[in-house]
């Protein structure tokens, strides 16, 4: 199996690194990126095949990962919408853009939709896929395949797309900051600044582990940390005074207000 990456930023590099861990040789890749400099870097990374444009990347390989901005996917499809596709899989991960206007931008092509997480570059991301019409069961357990080298991946309809991206792709920058806020306000206590940002990291991943493999509902979780008239009630009322909750219910609607934006 041949795989070509249609651009090589962040998210490409992150899955073409899970590909090359988890045993696909860099001689089975093909890349492309907006400039020359960007396919050598990795070609002397991993060995990947560095393409000198995205029709090379389309003729070398079976499964094409689209992975240039949204804004960038319509002038890319249009270059390579009359390349010869028989047999081809795609796999959209740019934000917003539907298997509709997909299939509408490239024809009936087995295609494939996924939204990683910037936590693919440690092999902890949270990936979305939905299939379209065209691509059948093998194809669809490729790019499942693929993005799991990566992470975790989720079915999901496409219709939910948009509601799971938000607490999915955008969700990553969002816990970044509620851990350097954390950080930061122990900072004003005296707390180095290094080992506060590790406590509250750490305190954030376990958390996390606790809801997955606990079974229980966060809000009894939280109930069990709350003694009465101890401190942790104390600070979970101060945010609540504070409309944590409805911050966080506005920053998801935001994210989904934008991905519909980009979607027409
Ligand atoms: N970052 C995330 O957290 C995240 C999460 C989920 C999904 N996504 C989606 O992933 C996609 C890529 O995001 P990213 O963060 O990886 O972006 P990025 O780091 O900016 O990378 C974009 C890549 O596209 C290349 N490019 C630009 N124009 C091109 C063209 N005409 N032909 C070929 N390559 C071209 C760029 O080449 P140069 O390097 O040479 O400029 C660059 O390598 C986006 O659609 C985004 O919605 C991103």
């Amino acid at each position: 199996m041949k795989y070509g990456f249609i651009g090589l930023g962040n998210m490409a590099s992150a899955i073409i690194r899970g590909l090359v861990k988890n045993g696909v040789p860099g001689a089975d890749i093909y890349g492309s990126g907006a400039r020359p400099a960007t396919g050598q870097a990795l070609a002397g990374s991993v060995g990947l095949n560095a393409c000198a444009g995205n029709a090379a990347v389309v003729a070398s390989a079976d499964v094409i990962v689209l992975a240039v901005k949204p804004q960038v996917l319509p002038g890319v499809l249009e270059e390579i919408k009359a390349l010869p596709l028989d047999g081809k899989l795609f796999i959209s991960i740019a934000a917003g853009l539907t298997l509709a206007w997909l299939r509408g931008s490239l024809g009936p092509v087995p295609l494939v939709r996924v939204m990683p997480n910037i936590n693919s570059k440690i092999g902890a991301a949270t990936s979305l896929l939905c299939a379209g019409p065209d691509a059948n069961e093998e194809q669809v357990r490729i790019a499942r395949e693929i993005f799991s080298t990566v992470g975790t991946v989720s079915d999901i309809p496409e219709h939910l797309f948009a509601a799971a991206t938000a607490i999915s792709g955008a969700s990553p920058a969002f816990t970044y900051m509620y851990i350097d806020a954390m950080a930061r306000a122990a900072l004003r206590f005296g707390l180095p600044r290094k080992l506060a940002l590790k406590i509250a990291a750490s305190s954030v991943a376990g958390s996390a582990r606790m809801i997955l493999e606990s079974d229980e509902h966060p809000m009894s979780l939280a109930d069990q940390v709350c003694s009465p008239a101890g401190t942790t009630i104390a600070g979970v009322v101060s945010l609540q005074r504070n409309a944590f909750e409805s911050a966080v219910h506005q920053a998801v609607e935001a994210v989904i207000l934008r991905d519909r934006e980009i979607a027409r």
